[in-house]
């Protein structure tokens, strides 16, 4: 079985890196597209330099653009890459509009598509997230759900059980193979922080940055909290919120801003943070992973496992409630369970594929 394997953003190498280690491993036969729609080096090339993944054999380098044009550009010229490889499948990860994309131009050419973590769902449909991913769900033959709720979900949405594999979510993998090379490699003195007394911060999602009042109202917030617990914030800010800061004259006091930090550098952070705030999918899983309490700077989730097991509060963007969720999870006892699976959910995912080629 030839797979090509579509990704294009920051957490998209890093969930996939798993899966890539794993068909490494097994020398299946592989390839990487890259659509290039993050290209600034620290949202790109230290991530494959970090996690060691191989050189992609397509680079598409579409870039930044509106999200009709980006998408347009994305299927036009993965397209041919797909005609002159010919994939027996194309893998794609989680809801970006490479990820869009990426199953669209597949699906259209008849190659089968794996989608890793089908069956999130906010019900949000203001998020563009949430419309790449059920459509990449409806395009995909091999859905890898992270959990037995999102297999409920993809089930409830009429697709059949035979389809949906529940794998874990590749995090936990990413989690697990890269904390001790972390703590091995970086060291928190670079931020001038001791462990558990500081506050770790991101937030980047277009529906909060894009909208003044909102953003405006988050930083309050963090502002708050930085003053009430009396300890260092520090927030790497993703390009696109700079952008958004910029526009819009927003000039947070008492925070840390920081360029967006490498893998190891943030896993490190998150690892020993007192408190994670974030808007963030993949940070909401990893603090849960690693059993540090987060708040939620939106007003819903697609990964509500993490609140059923106490992880982490939906605060929405009001200072007060955003201060009030940070009170609350500090007094939270720890030892809830990890949701997400046992890391081994990027050599479940390939065994399926490989299995399933000579079924
Ligand atoms: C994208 C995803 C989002 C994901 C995030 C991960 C979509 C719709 N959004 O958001 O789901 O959570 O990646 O980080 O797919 N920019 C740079 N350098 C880059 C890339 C972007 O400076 O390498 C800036 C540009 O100003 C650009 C803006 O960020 O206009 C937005 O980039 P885009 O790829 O559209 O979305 P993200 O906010 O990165
Ligand atoms: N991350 C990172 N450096 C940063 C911020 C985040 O390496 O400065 C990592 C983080 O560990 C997580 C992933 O990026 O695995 C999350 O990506 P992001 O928040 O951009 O996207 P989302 O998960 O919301 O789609």
């Amino acid at each position: 079985m030839k797979i090509g394997i579509i990704l294009g953003t920051r957490p998209e190498f890093i969930k996939m890196a798993p899966i890539i280690r794993e068909l490494e491993a097994r020398k299946a036969d592989f390839f990487l597209l890259h659509t290039g729609q993050h290209y600034s080096a620290n949202l790109d090339g230290i991530f494959f330099e970090q996690l060691n993944l191989p050189k992609p054999r397509h680079a598409l380098g579409v870039g930044s653009a509106s999200h009709a044009e980006q998408t347009a550009k994305i299927l036009t010229s993965a397209e041919k890459v797909l005609l002159e490889e010919k994939p027996d499948c194309v893998l794609v990860q989680g809801d970006t509009n490479s990820v869009l994309a990426g199953a669209l131009a597949a699906a259209k050419l008849q190659v089968k598509v794996g989608h890793v973590e089908a069956g999130l769902r906010s019900y949000d449909r203001t998020m563009p997230e949430e419309i790449n991913r059920v459509i990449a769900d409806h395009c995909a033959e091999y859905l890898f759900a992270p959990t037995e709720k999102a297999k409920a979900i993809l089930r409830g949405e009429g697709i059949p059980a035979a389809k949906i594999f529940v794998t874990g979510n590749t995090i936990v993998d990413a989690v697990f193979q890269n904390v001790e090379i972390a703590r091995a490699r970086v060291s928190l003195s670079n931020w001038r922080v001791s462990p558990n007394q500081y506050v770790l911060v991101t937030v980047h999602r277009q529906e909060n940055i894009h909208n003044k009042e909102r953003f405006t109202a988050i930083l309050e917030g963090l502002e708050k909290v930085a003053a009430e617990l009396k300890l260092p914030v520090l927030y790497p800010v993703h390009p696109h919120s700079r952008k958004m800061m910029e526009q819009f004259k927003l000039k947070p006091a008492g925070l840390t801003l920081l360029e967006p930090l490498d893998y190891l550098s943030f896993l490190l952070l998150e690892n020993h943070a007192r408190l994670i705030l974030t808007d963030s999918g993949g940070v909401q899983e990893e603090s849960c992973v690693l059993k540090v309490p987060c708040v939620t700077l939106r007003d819903n989730t697609e990964r509500p496992e993490t609140i059923e097991v106490g992880a982490n509060l939906l605060a929405g963007t009001a200072p007060d409630k955003i201060m009030d969720c940070s009170r609350e999870m500090l007094g939270r006892d720890r030892s809830w369970a990890n949701p997400f699976g046992d890391g081994k959910a990027g050599k479940k995912t390939v065994s399926i594929l490989l299995r399933s080629s000579h079924g």
